[in-house]
């Protein structure tokens, strides 16, 4: 449950993270009234800003459209809202903060003081921060919570110290660890799909499956982010996380509840089953420029002669009874031709005899843009022919559920975190067993044992590498004759 007298610390206040999702998704929130009553947000920060400047910034991050109800809410949100500046590294700063928050909460009627601390910020100061919130800031009455982000670390030595550290201020569960793919209503929903439907379940394995896709595209390139972007790659900033806990949710056994622990103990279970990725399974790309679009190497904060990739592709085994030898290949890329995130399920062959090249099943979950599932299927064609033709059972939220409004995935974590429910974060040992699957390719990337790979360029605003369709159908996925055209894909 919520509790009143919390006090909400967003840390980084004036950087970008906070700006494009935290300091939106608190918004939306309050405004749905979903923070807990009487809640305060404090913003800290380096940059020296008075509370007229601060507030002007805030107003700047919410989207109002010129409603009046969400002028005045945004008014309101403004009321709960104060700032202070001071440096990440000194105690004193910090006393500062603490002297403030106390100041907040000497008007709270009962003794209970609670308080989140939301780190916005880089990882380098990650370790400061904590260690000067544990001594300076930390409440004695109630519950303190850190909500931290990725990157953790570079590889697994990395995550493992920064994880270390970490822990000698706060303990596992007053962290948060984001993953915020997790709070995204597909990802959340994958679990029931597959649990509350028996049809589906039943055929959840290497017996009817014969490979999967999880694919993440983007239409646009680093701009801008280059300077961060370059020193992680593809792999780190989507596959290694966001795309690997939409895998272990999908395929991880059956939990005994749905609380945190039972939900997690699973999905390590099934990730501990996965070795360390092969570079016979691994692709990497790296866009050049294209139809007036500028390459990666043109982006100035990327370093001249970059081979750091935009674009991969890798294949996972699952070493377990239910999916060995199934292939589950990831791919990420940026500069392609369209944004989407999807899953795809593609099962095998019916058995041959009676139908000729039939297609094959695929049940594709799309995480965004437009939320949807559907499976693939054949069915006689109308009319009075005996033929068999590929079509589609539908289930597209914006039709089905248009009334609906699918929360934004801050604003289900952060809901969550205040809740003191870990289901959607990531637990210590899921993030080991993670690096552990993708350290020896990373290795590989960053050139630690030899020479480093070369990427294959690809156009911007292309499908990726001309190699990718060669290397998906090394897994066995068949293509779709090209007669058939999803007919709900461009419902806006
Ligand atoms: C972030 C990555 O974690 O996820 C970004 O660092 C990426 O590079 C983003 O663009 C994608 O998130 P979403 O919610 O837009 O799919």
């Amino acid at each position: 449950a919520l509790r009143d007298n919390t006090i909400i610390v967003v840390l980084g206040a004036s950087g970008d993270l906070a700006k494009k999702k935290t300091f939106p998704a608190l918004f939306g929130l309050y405004r749905q009234g979903f923070l807990p009553r009487d809640v305060k947000i404090v913003g800290y920060a380096r940059t020296k800003m008075d509370k007229a400047e601060y507030h002007k910034r805030l107003s700047s991050y919410f989207k109002t459209n010129d409603d009046p109800e969400i002028i005045k809410a945004a008014e309101d949100f403004k009321a709960v809202s104060t700032y202070i500046s001071g440096s990440y590294e000194e105690p004193e700063a910090f006393q500062v903060l603490n002297s403030h928050l106390e100041e907040i909460e000497a008007g709270y009627a009962s003794k209970e003081a609670n308080r989140v601390f939301y780190f916005a910020l880089p990882p380098s100061v990650f370790v400061p921060v904590a260690k000067n919130l544990k001594e300076q800031c930390y409440v004695a009455n109630g519950v303190n919570r850190v909500i931290v982000e990725k990157p953790f670390g570079k590889d697994l030595d990395s995550a493992r110290e920064l994880l270390s550290s970490l822990k000698e201020y706060w303990t596992e569960d007053e962290t948060f660890r984001i993953d915020h793919y997790l709070g995204k209503e597909m990802v959340k929903n994958l679990l029931v799909l597959r649990f509350a439907n028996i049809a589906l379940g039943a055929a959840w394995d290497k017996n009817f499956i014969s490979n999967v896709q999880i694919t993440f595209k983007e239409p646009f390139g680093t701009e801008g982010r280059g300077g961060y972007f370059d020193e992680f790659g593809m792999i780190r900033d989507v596959l290694q996380n966001h795309l690997l806990q939409v895998l272990s949710i999908l395929t991880m056994e059956r939990p005994v509840s749905f609380s945190a622990e039972d939900i997690r103990d699973e999905k390590v279970k099934v990730l501990r089953s996965i070795p360390p990725i092969a570079k016979e399974d691994t692709l990497l790309g790296q866009y050049v420029a294209a139809n007036g679009k500028p390459g990666y190497l043109d982006d100035d904060t990327v370093p001249p002669n970059s081979i750091c990739p935009t674009f991969a592709a890798t294949t996972l085994w699952i070493h377990n009874p239910r999916w060995e030898g199934v292939p589950f290949i990831l791919k990420a890329g940026k500069a392609l031709n369209e944004a989407k995130v999807e899953v795809r399920i593609q099962f095998k062959d019916v058995t041959q005899g009676i139908f000729k090249d039939i297609a094959r099943n695929e049940l594709v979950i799309r995480i965004q843009p437009s939320e949807a599932v559907y499976l693939k299927m054949n069915a006689k064609t109308p009319g009075l022919y005996t033929r068999a033709m590929p079509t589609e059972m539908d289930l597209t939220y914006k039709r089905r559920f248009a009334e609906a409004k699918i929360p934004e995935a801050y604003e289900a974590l952060i809901l969550d975190a205040l809740k003191g429910d870990h289901s959607n974060f990531v637990r210590h040992d899921e993030l080991d067993v993670a690096w552990k699957i993708f350290t020896p390719i990373l290795h590989w990337i960053d050139g630690k044992n030899g020479a480093r790979p070369r990427p294959a360029p690809y156009p911007y605003g292309s499908r990726g590498p001309k190699e990718l369709e060669g290397f998906i159908n090394k897994y066995g996925f068949k293509r779709a004759s090209d007669s058939y055209v999803w007919p709900v894909t461009n419902l806006a």
